[in-house]
């Protein structure tokens, strides 16, 4: 029997409302599960890990990442994404359907899930298209994709513009009972906007992209959700006006969920006036009142989760003109430290803060875990919330290196991950298991 006592960490578990003392409670996990949560387990043969005063939580869960394989394995693979993951507290990461081939067949959802299996540390949950092709046409087979495995449908970045394929895919989505994500974006209302619409795109003499192109889309999606009675998730959250949107229709009793990446709750538009094409990101970095709304909006509830939408590209596909570069940044390994000023700067409780990045995304994605209950899956993460560091796109585990964040000093640092009792990732001992 394998055997792992955590010992001497502050225990963070919202689905029990536990904020302990540091070295209050220890955890113990047999054979991949939690088995004990209490004051001095001694429990002979154990390993022990002792989290010299972190944050022990149960291990976080990304609802939205671009990890490439199959097809785009020169950006990222389920290997070096799985990697990138465990190495930011992630034990579970959902990835997006926009693969190549894409993931709209349960052959493709299969073939992830197995290499995922032989080659992640981090458990991957396979998100498969909601049409065919992810050209908004013809819907996916979704009961077929669901039993392979897939744990919600989307079309990612291409908005399906059609009301009433969307209603289908939407009424359908309600037999396998997963969630339907979008990004919200009416893409003829983007047109070639590579920034957000405003002053800074004007003074950069950049294409812009309204807010309205997002708004239009969450509302009518809303309208839609409350006609099928369908879950509606909508993906990376980006200004004031969804916010309010999507307030509207939590009063109002919908199923609609929502999430907001650690680039739009931290960054502005201002962080693309030096044209670095890592600030390149779909939907666009916003205005500070933005930043305002998002920042309430999670802490109030109406957005449920913190997701990184992580979407490596290639140096070569970014060093090109900003209008030219491909959108996306890096997010796994940054998320953590780039998100821990929402604790520091009080809008959220430690506890309410790793709600968000892992209850909240597994009650969502309706997976085991998000919890350090006992029985449930021994995935856990260790966070020094304080500790300093320099993040080096180069020395980490993503293929890429596309990060606005690249060579900042960051605060907080994810010092362990376990998953499924086994430590996959331990920063001090440079401990890293597949
Ligand atoms: O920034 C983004 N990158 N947004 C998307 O919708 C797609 C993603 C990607 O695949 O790179």
């Amino acid at each position: 029997m394998s055997r792992l006592l955590i010992r001497n960490g502050r225990v963070i578990d919202p689905s029990q409302n536990l904020d302990a003392e540091v070295g209050e409670i220890e955890c113990l996990i047999e054979d991949g599960r939690i088995t004990d949560l209490g004051a001095d387990l001694s429990v002979e043969a154990a390993e022990v890990l002792d989290a010299e005063g972190a944050w022990v939580v149960p291990g976080l869960i990304d609802v939205h990442a671009h990890l490439r394989e199959p097809g785009q394995e020169y950006k990222e693979d389920l290997a070096t994404g799985g990697t990138a993951a465990v190495a930011g507290g992630f034990c579970q990461v959902a990835c997006m359907a926009n693969t190549l081939p894409v993931n709209d067949d349960p052959s493709v959802t299969k073939y992830i899930l197995d290499r995922a299996e032989k080659e992640s540390p981090a458990k991957i949950l396979p998100i498969a298209a909601a049409t065919r092709g992810l050209e908004g046409e013809v819907m996916t087979e979704m009961v077929a994709l669901r039993e392979a495995g897939a744990v919600a449908f989307s079309d990612d970045g291409a908005t399906i513009m059609d009301a009433s394929v969307m209603r289908r895919v939407l009424e359908y989505s309600r037999m396998p009972d997963v969630p339907v994500i979008v990004h919200a974006e009416d893409c003829r209302l983007r047109a070639g906007g590579v920034v957000h619409e405003g002053p800074v795109s004007t003074r950069l003499g950049l294409p812009g992209n309204p807010a309205a192109a997002e708004e239009i889309m969450v509302a009518r999606d809303i309208r839609l959700a409350a006609l099928t009675g369908a879950h509606l998730h909508i993906a990376h959250v980006s200004t004031a006006g969804s916010v309010r949107l999507i307030q509207e229709a939590r009063d109002r009793g919908l199923r609609v969920t929502a999430e907001v990446t650690p680039h739009h709750l931290t960054l502005t538009d201002e962080a693309t006036a030096g044209f670095d094409t890592s600030t390149r990101v779909a939907p666009p970095l916003r205005e500070a009142v933005d930043i305002e709304a998002l920042r309430a909006g999670l802490a109030e509830g109406v957005i449920d989760v913190i997701a990184t939408d992580h979407a490596p590209h290639a140096s070569y596909e970014k060093e090109v003109e900003f209008t030219e570069a491909p959108p996306g940044m890096l997010g796994l390994e940054t998320a953590v430290a780039v998100t821990l000023d929402l604790v520091r700067d009080g809008l959220l409780s430690p506890l309410e803060y790793i709600r968000r990045l892992s209850t909240n995304a597994a009650k969502l994605l309706g997976v085991e875990g998000g919890a350090l209950a006992i029985g449930g899956p021994g995935d856990v993460a260790l966070i020094d919330p304080g500790r300093e560091w320099t993040y080096d796109p180069i020395q980490g585990f993503s293929k890429s290196r596309n990060s606005p964040w690249a060579g900042q000093r960051l605060t907080g640092r994810v010092v362990a991950t376990i998953v499924d009792g086994r430590l996959v990732y331990h920063h001090d001992r440079g401990v890293l298991i597949r």
